[in-house]
């Protein structure tokens, strides 16, 4: 039987060692294809033995030198199959390293310079406020923001269709009777709450978001704040109201700053007075209304006018922190841009 010549299969033999060598040398996926296809393509070792098969003119040593090239081009295929995985593996662990973000805490304080957050102007002065009537011996009370018609207005002594009611510009919430459900317009209701709720004597301040329908301006915004007084014990008078404004206003503004009462009217209270605060330059801040609470408002909270009396004053937060510091807008106060709120710590 004849085969082939040693010589041929040889060149076969070491075609797959040198092959399967260079396959191992390469280093990189991109370097492996290279390799590859300079050893089966065309211009390959294996490719030109067995383009001189044709020349071959015994059919069984063609054959057998065909059976032997195309296993020599399997041989390859596979050991090139091998690398390819051992590469791809490597080069896949490489991307992840390279790709990978640091994100403990550590890693992050190095590589951004962090912000600090700050409290709003109105938490801050709202949380100044308690803590001044914390310290002349108030507590702090809460109520709700959707309000019933008659915590808002008829228990403050505004019945319906009280000329009164158009001091307060009203947004009201769908409900089955029409009108009775608001947004509060003023933090007063909160005293009809805490009288019926708290035991006299009563010392109170109650902070919290009012709403009205306003168009937001430079002086007005639809949601703001107001923290609203209450006393009520046995013989309190208009000097005890005015008494408290005072020592508030040293508190909480300075030394340099007074107040002054001026006549006034309210529905829930009688005599009633707006109080002003006198800057130390001589300049005057409107501030809120007070007064002495008027008895049906002491009966709507469960007290009997023969046996208590009380004062009740309240103030717009926004408006007060707008003239404590300085800001012209009190959209701005809103804009949630920190670089407002920045300058105010
Ligand atoms: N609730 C009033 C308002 O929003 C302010 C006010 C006036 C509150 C007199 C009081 C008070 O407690 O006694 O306009």
């Amino acid at each position: 039987m004849a085969t082939s010549s040693p010589s041929e299969k040889d060149q076969v033999t070491n075609a797959v060692a040198s092959g399967v060598q260079a396959i191992q040398a390469a280093s990189s996926s991109e370097d492996l294809k290279n390799v590859l296809s300079s050893l089966v393509g065309k211009k390959g070792e294996l490719a030109s033995i067995k383009a001189t098969l044709g020349k071959v003119s015994d059919i069984e040593i063609r054959k057998q030198l065909g059976q032997l090239v195309n296993d020599a081009l399997g041989q390859i295929q596979h050991a090139a199959d091998a690398r390819s995985r051992e590469l791809l593996a490597g080069e896949f662990a490489q991307q992840i390293e390279a790709e990978r973000v640091d994100l403990s805490e550590l890693a992050l304080s190095e590589s951004v310079s962090r912000r600090r957050g700050r409290m709003h102007l109105v938490t801050q002065s709202t949380e100044r406020l308690e803590d001044v009537f914390i310290g002349l011996g108030f507590q702090i009370a809460e109520g709700p923001e959707v309000e019933t018609d008659f915590y808002n207005f008829e228990a403050l002594n505004v019945p319906p269709s009280h000329p009164a009611r158009s001091m307060w510009d009203t947004l009201f919430v769908e409900s089955d009777v029409e009108g009775s459900v608001v947004l509060r317009t003023h933090t007063s209701p909160v005293q009809i709450r805490v009288m019926q709720e708290w035991p006299p004597p009563i010392y109170a301040v109650m902070p919290g978001r009012v709403f009205r329908k306003e168009t937001p301006d430079a002086t007005h915004m639809p949601v703001f704040h107001q923290i609203e007084g209450l006393v009520i014990d046995k013989g309190i008078t208009f000097a005890d109201l005015a008494g408290t404004i005072e020592s508030f206003t040293k508190a909480f503004f300075g030394p340099g700053f007074t107040s002054r009462l001026r006549p006034s009217y309210f529905p829930f209270t009688e005599p009633s007075a707006e109080f002003d605060i006198r800057r130390p330059d001589g300049s005057w801040i409107e501030l809120g209304g007070c007064g002495m609470v008027h008895p049906h408002v002491l009966r709507a909270g469960g007290l009997d006018p023969n046996e208590w009396s009380g004062f009740a004053f309240g103030f717009g937060i926004d408006r007060m922190a707008k003239e404590r510091h300085g800001v012209a807008d009190l959209r701005d106060m809103y804009s949630d841009d920190i670089r407002f709120t920045e300058q105010f710590s």
